[in-house]
């Protein structure tokens, strides 16, 4: 899609990205940090994001998939990238021939592991993945030691790490110590294994860090949506600065007289005659239908809200009877323009969905435009 022709874009700040960076760095002391790029680094833009934490010197990239991972080894980034998703068995290759990092979840897995690495005369990189509770990928955390014990005797594997994930580390600490405790315990087997000081041991996520959870630290924290500027821990939330701002241009101005439906199945009919506008943006772009009837936006410093149903590629704002707005006024979606603010947090209340699930859907077709400049 030829970038910045369309008026529908997002802007991404990259010199308030390097200033979240330095909020969890400076929580976390020397510590390593992982920052987690996968699903198009939340929407934000695999490549352009991962190039940016590089040249802040981030110490590992995150990713789901050997596919993000082979993306970011094309664009000549060197940082290692370890894939935190599940293995296919077919794609072990790939990483030994890309330097890519892979998570190891099983016995079985590491055995192939092995094996591959041993006939393309490699030594495979990995982490072992320990389950604490969130029933995902890995090893139950009491019953690691045959896994242990093969991942340390199989030849042509180099464990780097181990790691576990947390379930809800902003929301339930309760669990959350438990779950450290369970990874504690796992840890504990280790020492008949390895000398755990030669591993990167990590399991804090940004839930972890915004808490404050700093026994969860270990080598290494994995951070994702505080690094876009985000957090549910309203205190950690004003240390942070989201770096996303969605923009898009008034397309078309009418008046409607009174009783006039708006957009799909007429969910919206005018209480008055009034100046509807038109945006060239919609679902089919990541702005959540969910939305419809309910998101605001703002033109001209001024909140108005959504008409009727939100289309694939338009949407629709009652500017009332007496709003002013004109072809190609900026309209602001969410986040800052430097003069106004949308908050996400809002957004995601009145969309009904998480920000991570808002950050994620918005599609290939929305060019993302980075800056470098405060404001
Ligand atoms: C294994 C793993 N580690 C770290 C993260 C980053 O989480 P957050 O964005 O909450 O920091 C994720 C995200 O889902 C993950 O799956």
């Amino acid at each position: 899609m030829a970038d910045t022709l369309r008026p529908t874009k997002v802007e991404i700040n990259l010199k308030k990205l390097s200033y979240n960076l330095n909020v969890i760095k400076n929580e976390i002391g020397s510590r390593k940090i992982m920052a987690v790029v996968k699903a198009n680094a939340y929407g934000h833009g695999l490549v352009e994001i991962s190039k940016h934490f590089e040249k802040e010197g981030v110490d590992y990239l995150g990713v789901a998939f050997i596919e993000e991972a082979l993306v970011l080894r094309k664009a000549r980034i060197k940082t290692p990238i370890l894939v935190l998703g599940g293995l296919d068995n077919e794609q072990i290759d790939m990483f030994l021939e890309n330097d890519i990092t892979i998570t190891g979840s099983s016995i079985e897995k590491l055995k192939t592991i092995s094996t591959r690495a041993k006939k393309l005369n490699k030594v495979a990189k990995v982490h072992l993945k320990v389950d604490t509770g969130m029933g995902r990928i890995g090893v139950q955390w009491d019953r690691v030691r045959p896994f242990f014990k093969a991942a340390f005797q199989l030849p042509n594997i180099n464990i780097e790490g181990i790691f576990s994930h947390f379930v809800s580390s902003s929301s339930d600490l309760k669990l959350t110590r438990i779950q450290l405790e369970r990874f504690n315990r796992a840890l504990k087997v280790l020492d008949s294994y390895v000398d755990k000081d030669k591993l990167i041991i990590h399991l804090s996520n940004s839930g972890g860090v915004a808490n404050q959870i700093k026994d969860a630290y270990f080598d290494m924290v994995r951070s994702g949506l505080s690094l876009y500027g985000y957090s549910p821990i309203s205190e950690f939330q004003e240390k942070l600065k989201p770096i996303m701002t969605f923009k898009t241009k008034v397309s078309y101005f009418k008046v409607l007289e009174k009783g006039s439906t708006v957009g799909y199945d007429a969910k919206y009919i005018t209480k008055e005659r009034t100046r509807i506008v038109t945006l060239p943006v919609g679902y089919a772009d990541g702005y959540a239908r969910s939305l419809s009837n309910k998101g605001k936006v703002i033109i001209r410093d001024k909140e108005y809200p959504l008409a009727g149903r939100i289309c694939m590629d338009q949407c629709m704002v009652d500017i009332g009877s007496k709003g002013e707005a004109y072809n190609g006024d900026d309209v602001l979606l969410w986040g800052n323009d430097g003069k106004n603010n949308i908050d996400l947090w809002e957004v995601s209340k009145l969309a009904d969905r998480s920000i991570y699930d808002i950050l994620c859907s918005i599609s290939q077709r929305v060019p993302r435009v980075y800056i470098s400049y405060f404001y």
